[in-house]
């Protein structure tokens, strides 16, 4: 299966501590990619370094064929590389709908400017930007709050609202960094179901979550970070039963997945 991304030994450090060191792994064209470890295992900073919020100290990254290292975010975007961040990030004062209407402007340059400048193909754009942000709502099942302050929805429907906006970029490749944290289990369950229906429209989805559970009955594959590298990677029965990791993670007591 061709891969959509491939990290290759990147490394970070800050100071004398090496948040992420000789991170190889790539992601499967299609797949839902799961990336999991304890507090401080690199997860987050290995999203930073993928999707151009930091720049590696040392290794490659490849997006879509194309050597991006140190790209800038709005770049990626650009390419079809996007990611949410731990904590939300959605425009407070502008309205569900208006959040989303602005995620779709990071689409490209091209989107940008046809609007800026007018002309013959602008109102198509437009209205195929309209009926996007139209579907997302739906998507996301946020359509009885599309007139809603962002600042005023409960926080699992800013969470949602924080995905919609990334998906509006139409992304190949989304990176969801705890999408669950902080949910319910039905909402946390919701936040799954959407995730399926992500990649089943044909994005690629890598998702960090403390909760093996959740990323055991929702990934493809699993990437388990210890230290700031990949103690294994595999299907989620593989990591699950794997010695290390039972060792190091889950605990001696743990069932298989
Ligand atoms: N900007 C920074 N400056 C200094 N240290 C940092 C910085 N960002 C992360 N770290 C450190 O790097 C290590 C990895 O952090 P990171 O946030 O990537 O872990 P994580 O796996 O995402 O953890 P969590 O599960 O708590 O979100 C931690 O020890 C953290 O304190
Ligand atoms: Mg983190």
């Amino acid at each position: 299966m061709p891969s959509i991304l491939e990290a290759s030994g990147i490394c970070k450090s800050f100071g004398a501590l090496k948040a992420v060191h000789d991170l190889t792994f790539a992601v499967n064209a299609g797949e839902i990619l799961g990336m999991i470890g304890p507090n401080g295992a690199g997860k987050t900073t290995a999203v930073n370094l993928i999707s151009g919020t930091t720049r590696p100290d040392a290794g490659e990254v490849r997006f879509a064929g194309e050597r991006v290292t140190g790209m800038a975010a709005h770049r990626l975007v650009q390419r079809g590389l996007v990611r949410t961040f731990q904590s939300t990030t959605v425009y407070g004062e502008r309205t569900v709908w208006q959040n989303i209407y602005r995620g779709t402007f990071t689409q490209s340059y091209t989107g940008f400017w046809s609007t800026v400048l007018g002309g013959a193909g602008h109102r198509r754009q437009r209205e195929r930007t309209i009926e996007r942000v139209e579907t997302l709502l739906r998507d996301l099942r946020l359509t009885d709050v599309r007139d809603t302050r962002a600042r005023h929805l409960p926080y699992g429907r800013q969470k949602a609202l924080g995905i919609a906006v990334a998906l509006a970029s139409a992304p190949k490749l989304i990176l969801l960094d705890e999408p669950a944290a902080g949910l319910s289990a039905e909402e946390a369950d919701r936040v799954a179901d959407m995730i399926k229906r992500i990649q089943e429209a044909g994005v690629s989805v890598i998702v960090i979550d403390h909760n093996m559970r959740f990323i055991a009955q929702l990934c493809h594959r699993v990437v388990v970070l210890h230290h700031g590298t990949a103690l294994c990677i595999g299907t989620p029965r593989e990591v699950t039963s794997n010695p290390l990791v039972i060792e190091a993670y889950l605990g001696a007591d743990h069932e298989p997945a």
